[in-house]
């Protein structure tokens, strides 16, 4: 395990003789499970910023509802744009659908709507789904999820007259639980669209045009209330006509505020939300200290990051200043990402004693998206500072590697623990290929959690390994012939979801570089190998002329 401080990332450990290795690790086992398929696509749309109103109050949602339309299953919904004659509709505006919802848009873009973030409103609807599954048990309610079969499960019964009876049960693995922790109170139902007096507390502190708050309230079941809130006025009057049109007034309330101080006046212990969504332009950051405070204990907070150029080592100045921690531009910056805005939020919550347990993190397209669990304990959190800031352990380095002659990096401090819960993760991925035609992008979510499934939990960042090939200048093995190679050397390996190409392992750096070392000996010619060597010369006269011109300095 990595020490949970300030990260040493020793770039390259390459020898300068790349044929001194030779060993069994040219044997490889023909073993892989995972798929990897990476969609990346740009943001292309972003609305305008407008300066925060304070001011005014919540916006009005008690107007008569209008009468729910028909929605399709959700599998066969696209999210599509229908200029209509729907009713509702002003002049000029467009009805948007996605999921279960139809959302009403002015189409002069006045309010932002991105349709590529379809993916992170489903994973969302998915995520809470379990986490309410979860958290309602324990309040004696069960919900009822559209589409969603009940699990079958097999239990074995006592034992009756010596045989051990087999019986299949068609309920739900988490009433049977309640039932074999002997617990006999009566639990109730909720289903998608009922109020429920037990139910989670919701806040989304930057709802635009409320799309993803009229979602929950027509997807997700055991819903007490959702609080939609953007400063922007017309957000605001958007986010309460589109809570009429879909008729979910009675779960959701439009609210105008500073999402700041909508979640600081909900410190008090009674009045915290059970899950807050933050989803902003660019960063988190300045919303970070009251929602660790505003969330429940035990509570969700689901946040994303957009400011991917800065958290990815373009700035890591900037990076520090809004996080905490100093980003490296790198191979691995999109894991690197993950762990740094995982850092700063278990930094903030140690503010109050609070401290985060990672359920998902996922970088994804062009940002990234985290989901934690907020809980409080004193020892906890003395624990994880005590780990943080302890003196930093391992081989020290010189100011270059040794190997390539790169110069070292410092940067961090990073979240040096897992950043997935994989036995929830495996519990939305459960529920999410059991229920396919319930998101649009369900294939996809499945994808990426498959991969978040076999991710190595306790090594964190990755190699990438045309990177690699190409430091030495030569043809990339493929993905097939380097895992098997760390396989048959005893070290553990795995992909990442955050990366194509990406190979996680515990293997030292050392054993990494004569592998390619092996794999450039037996597949490369003699020209190739010239080249290579050049390179490499090339490589230590300049480490020869720093530690020269250092030695200079000093002397
Ligand atoms: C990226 S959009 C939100 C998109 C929305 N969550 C969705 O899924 O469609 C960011 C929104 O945050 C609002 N906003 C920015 N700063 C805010 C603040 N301090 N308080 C409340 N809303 C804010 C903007 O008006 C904008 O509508």
């Amino acid at each position: 395990m990595y020490p949970q401080g300030v990260l040493v990332y020793l770039k390259h450990f390459l020898r300068r003789d790349p044929y001194c290795f030779r060993s069994s690790l040219q044997d490889t086992v023909l073993s892989s499970k995972s798929f990897f398929k990476k969609f990346r696509t740009m943001d292309s749309k972003k609305g305008p910023e407008e300066s925060p109103d304070t001011t005014s109050a919540g916006a009005d949602s008690t107007t008569t509802a209008v009468p729910m339309e028909e929605t399709k299953p959700s599998g066969s919904t696209e999210s599509s744009q229908t200029s209509s004659t729907e009713p509702g509709l002003l002049p000029g505006e467009t009805v948007v659908r996605e999921g279960k919802a139809a959302i009403l848009f002015p189409s002069a873009n006045e309010v932002f709507y991105n349709p590529v973030q379809e993916f992170n409103r489903d994973l969302t609807c998915a995520v809470i789904t379990e986490f309410a599954r979860e958290q309602l048990a324990q309040r004696g309610v069960r919900i009822l999820i559209p589409g969603e079969k009940d699990r079958v499960v097999v239990r074995l019964s006592k034992e009756k007259n010596g045989n051990v009876d087999q019986e299949t049960s068609e309920q739900p693995e988490n009433e049977q639980q309640m039932e074999e922790e002997g617990d006999k109170k009566e639990f109730i139902t909720a289903s998608v669209g009922e109020r429920c007096e037990q139910g989670l507390r919701v806040l989304e502190g930057l709802a635009a045009s409320g799309l993803r708050s009229v979602r929950f309230a027509l997807e997700l079941p055991g819903l007490k209330s959702i609080t939609a809130n953007d400063y922007s006025a017309k957000a605001a009057a958007l986010i309460a006509r589109n809570a009429q049109h879909n008729n979910v007034s009675h779960i959701l309330q439009a609210s105008q505020r500073d999402a700041s101080m909508v979640m600081y006046e909900a410190r008090g212990r009674k009045e915290r939300y059970d899950v807050i969504d933050l989803d902003p332009y660019g960063s988190p950051s300045p919303f970070l200290d009251a929602a660790v405070q505003a969330v429940s204990e035990g509570g969700l907070l689901c946040i994303t990051c957009t400011d991917m150029a800065v958290m990815a080592g373009n700035s890591g100045e900037t990076c520090y200043s809004k996080y905490g921690s100093v980003s490296i531009k790198s191979k691995y910056c999109h894991e690197m990402a993950l762990r740094i805005i995982l850092h700063s939020l278990d930094q903030r919550a140690a503010v109050y004693q609070r401290y985060i347990e990672p359920l998902l993190s996922v970088s994804v397209d062009f940002y990234i998206r985290v989901f934690v669990r907020v809980k409080t304990g004193q020892a906890v959190v003395k624990n994880s500072a005590s780990m943080k800031y302890s003196a930093a352990t391992g081989p020290p380095v010189g100011p270059s590697c040794e190997h390539c002659g790169q110069r070292h990096q410092l940067g961090g401090p990073i979240w040096a623990e897992p950043i997935h819960d994989i036995t929830f993760v495996q519990k939305v991925l459960g529920a999410v290929s059991g229920n396919p035609t319930r998101f649009r992008t369900s294939k996809r979510i499945e994808g990426v959690l498959s991969m978040v499934t076999e991710e190595l939990q306790d090594i964190p960042l990755y190699y990438v390994l045309d990177h690699l090939s190409s430091t030495v200048h030569c043809n990339t093995p493929s993905m097939l012939q380097f895992r098997s190679a760390l396989l048959h050397a005893g070290y553990r390996v795995s992909l990442s979801h955050a990366c194509k190409n990406a190979v996680k392992s515990d293997a030292p750096a050392e054993v990494l570089w004569d592998i390619i070392r092996c794999w450039v000996s037996d597949h490369h010619t003699l020209l190739k190998g010239w080249l290579i060597e050049i390179s490499l010369f090339k490589r230590y006269c300049l480490l020869k002329l720093r530690q020269f011109n250092a030695y200079k300095n000093v002397s």
